[in-house]
């Protein structure tokens, strides 16, 4: 049997890939995504091997990631319950993906992941391979309970390795779970459990990798320029990038000036309330950007319809159904929406703030000369038929305040 493991060198899937090939007598290909974690992938290859992988793959997707993934959920407005800017959810369907080519390219029956049976991320993964390889098994030793009885917790974990010569890392273990990835970082579990628990506090501050903490930030703020065509960034300060160009350079300018920090609570897909919190320093100034590029661009009946839907498309991406029709379909919606979102933003950071200083577009739908309080040169607009206008749409309001007094009387 061959098995495709997704791997991150970290303690829990070395101990999965060297536990797996035994029980299942496999041959494992370990499998590592690069989606931008940086130096988490030094080294890594030759870990998987010594762990006992027969193969290792560690395919560059950031470009993939940003262009096909991060923009189109960008363009969509997408934040889940208002906060969450959704950094781990979006890269799931990718890794997943990539996973399956490894295994059809190496005739393999399964795959495997390193998910929690509690989280979210299970089930992005494996609602993925369902939408795209119905036929391929997965394997999650996490929701096998031989696996957990052989590893009730961290230290039999690190014993196994000891025993089977796996490099463990000697470095003290996080006191919380870390995702790492071109949008974002993400931390939970451990000391974060805790809702009272004060994550920003100064004595926290070595826990947060991309943003150095507001306070800290320079005292002069920084201006920058974004270029939209068609709702994707397309240049920062007048340079033209691709889009893993535009989120480096936002992910080095928001985390210089404390951007994108976020502390929450939130529903998982699996029924509990789970504390994380967030470095999304690129995303969050993008999200801004853009919404500005809209609010000068797009029709006002469009967007309240769009911005409807953002709710639900991020829980699309949330529960993990980005290849499901229904996402797919609003993805066209969404496209079709964002064909004016073309132009200039001009930004202000300072100090974990994103402000706007201006924005700019050939096909802005803002008409000073309508919108003036002066004469309307363009006759446009005429005030006379504002009356009518507002007493026809406060007829039913007039008919039940009048009828409402009249019964409250008696
Ligand atoms: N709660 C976030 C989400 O569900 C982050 C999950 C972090 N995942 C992880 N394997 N550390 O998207
Ligand atoms: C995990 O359970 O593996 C991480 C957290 C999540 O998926 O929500």
């Amino acid at each position: 049997m061959k098995i495709v493991l997704a791997y991150s060198g970290g303690l829990d899937t070395s101990v999965i890939l060297a536990w797996l090939k035994e029980r299942y007598q496999a041959e494992i290909i370990a499998f590592c995504a690069n989606i931008g974690q940086e130096e988490e992938l030094r080294g890594l290859r030759a870990k998987a091997l010594r762990t006992g992988a027969s193969k290792c793959y560690i395919e560059d997707l950031q470009e993939e990631f940003a262009r096909d993934f991060i923009f189109p959920m960008i363009q969509a407005g997408a934040i889940y319950e208002g906060q969450y800017y959704l950094g781990t959810s979006i890269a799931r369907p990718l890794i997943a993906k990539a996973m399956i080519e490894v295994a059809r390219k190496e005739g393999a029956e399964a795959v495997a992941h390193g998910a929690t049976g509690k989280g979210n991320d299970q089930v992005r993964f494996e609602l993925t391979v369902a939408a795209l390889a119905p036929d391929l098994q997965v394997i999650a030793p996490w929701r096998d309970p031989e696996f957990r009885r052989r590893f009730p917790g961290r230290s039999e974990m690190i014993a196994f390795c000891q025993e089977k010569g796996i490099p463990v890392q000697a470095t003290a273990k996080k006191p919380y779970s870390m995702d790492r990835n071109l949008m974002h970082i993400s931390y939970e579990a451990g000391i974060l459990e805790d809702p009272w628990m004060d994550a920003f506090a100064p004595e926290n501050k070595d826990m947060f990798k991309l943003t150095v903490a507001p306070e800290d930030a320079p005292d002069k703020p920084e201006y920058v320029t974004l270029d939209f065509e068609q709702g994707n960034c397309i240049a920062v300060n007048g340079r033209r990038l691709t889009p893993l160009g535009v989120m480096k350079t936002l992910n080095r300018l928001g985390g210089k000036h404390g951007i994108g920090r976020v502390d929450m609570v939130e529903n998982r897909y699996v029924g509990m309330k789970s504390r994380g919190v967030y470095e999304t320093p690129g995303g969050t100034i993008l999200h801004f950007a853009h919404r500005q590029m809209e609010s000068l661009t797009m029709d006002r009946e469009v967007m309240h319809l769009r911005d409807s839907l953002i709710p639900r498309y991020a829980e699309l991406v949330y529960y993990g159904y980005w290849y499901s029709p229904e996402r797919i379909a609003l993805q066209a919606f969404i496209t079709e929406t964002q064909k004016n979102v073309t132009g200039t933003v001009r930004l202000k950071l300072y100090k974990g703030n994103i402000m706007v200083a201006g924005r700019k577009s050939p096909v802005s739908l803002y008409q000073p000369a309508i919108a003036t309080m002066e004469a309307d040169p363009t006759q446009a607009y005429n005030p006379d038929d504002a009356t009518g206008f507002i007493r026809i749409n406060a007829l039913r309001l007039r008919v039940a305040a009048q009828v409402h007094a009249a019964t409250q009387k008696n």
